[in-house]
């Protein structure tokens, strides 16, 4: 199992210059994230949650603020963190486990710990048998996985996924959230996931960060305070899916009240 990192990031501002005027982006977010959590952001479009990813995965160098992984200043990318992204980023011209070894380019391992390493982060994400096959004899659900399993293969920290299901349909992208939380549980990594999708957000997240944008700050998080793994038809699951919704509109939000029993419900129940 991988070692969980603890991520810490404390009053992070970042602005871009766009055509000679500047542009802010973020402004004062500060998260503490324990070591095998998973944090869910969710926040309208543009309001910086993949220029957040950006910085903390090390793509980006200019910030105010800080972002400590266990600590340690973040600096550059680094083998401790992997990403997936919302399209597959696979090369048409390897097969899976090049794809995936293409993740231990710098990690410095003797070729035959590469190559058991490859072949167990395929098995992780279900897809043993599927070594030689090329990105275009994949379904775009298949890609994904591969994604995941290249983004694994480092054993890293913390995995970051920006919108990695977005375009799947929604039964695949159900599986895939299931398979996810195995892995995450598995593997025990830190995780940060950005989603559009608010019951992916609940399904998957400790905690769901709420985004509201120009500049991109933290409105409110929520609690996700449910035993694992999450039944999406229950009302607690409706309870807290609405308390994020709600923070989307303009509308207070609607008190969601169990229903009562009728009374005399034995009687109603066979009346019939
Ligand atoms: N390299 C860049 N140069 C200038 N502006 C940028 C750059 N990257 C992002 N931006 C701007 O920063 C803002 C935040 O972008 P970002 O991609 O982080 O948003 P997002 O929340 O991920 O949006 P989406 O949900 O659509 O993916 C946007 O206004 C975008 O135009
Ligand atoms: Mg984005």
């Amino acid at each position: 199992m991988a070692h969980a990192g603890t991520l810490e990031i404390r009053q992070l501002s970042k602005q871009y210059r766009v055509k000679g005027s500047t542009l802010p982006v973020l402004d004062n977010i500060s998260l503490s994230i324990r070591p095998g959590e998973f944090i869910s952001i969710v926040g309208s479009s543009g309001c910086g949650k993949s220029t957040l990813l950006r910085l903390v995965i090390g793509l980006e160098n200019e910030y105010q603020g800080e972002i400590l992984l266990d600590g340690k200043r973040i600096v550059g990318t680094s083998l401790e963190r992997g990403i997936v992204f919302q399209e597959h980023r696979l090369f048409p011209w390897l097969t899976v486990a090049q794809n995936v070894s293409l993740g231990l380019l710098n990690a410095g391992l003797p070729e035959a710990a590469k190559a058991r390493s490859v072949q167990e982060h395929i098995e992780l994400v279900g897809l043993k048998g599927f070594e030689s096959a090329y990105p275009y004899q994949l379904s775009g659900g298949m890609s994904q996985r591969v994604a995941i399993a290249r983004a694994l293969v480092n054993r890293p920290e913390v995995l970051l996924l920006d919108e990695p299901f977005g375009a799947l349909d929604a039964l695949t992208r159900n599986h895939l959230q299931q398979e996810l939380q195995r892995i995450w549980e598995q593997e025990g990594i830190t995780a940060i996931l950005v989603t559009h999708d608010v019951d992916e957000a609940v399904y998957l997240g400790d905690r769901v960060v709420i985004m509201e944008p120009r500049p991109g700050r933290i409105k409110r998080i929520v609690d996700v305070d449910l035993p694992r793994p999450r039944d999406r038809g229950s009302f607690a699951f409706a309870g807290i899916k609405d308390d994020v919704l709600a923070e989307f509109s303009d509308q207070p939000p609607a008190r969601l009240v169990q229903p009562a029993p009728p009374s005399g419900f034995a009687d109603w129940q066979f009346s019939w």
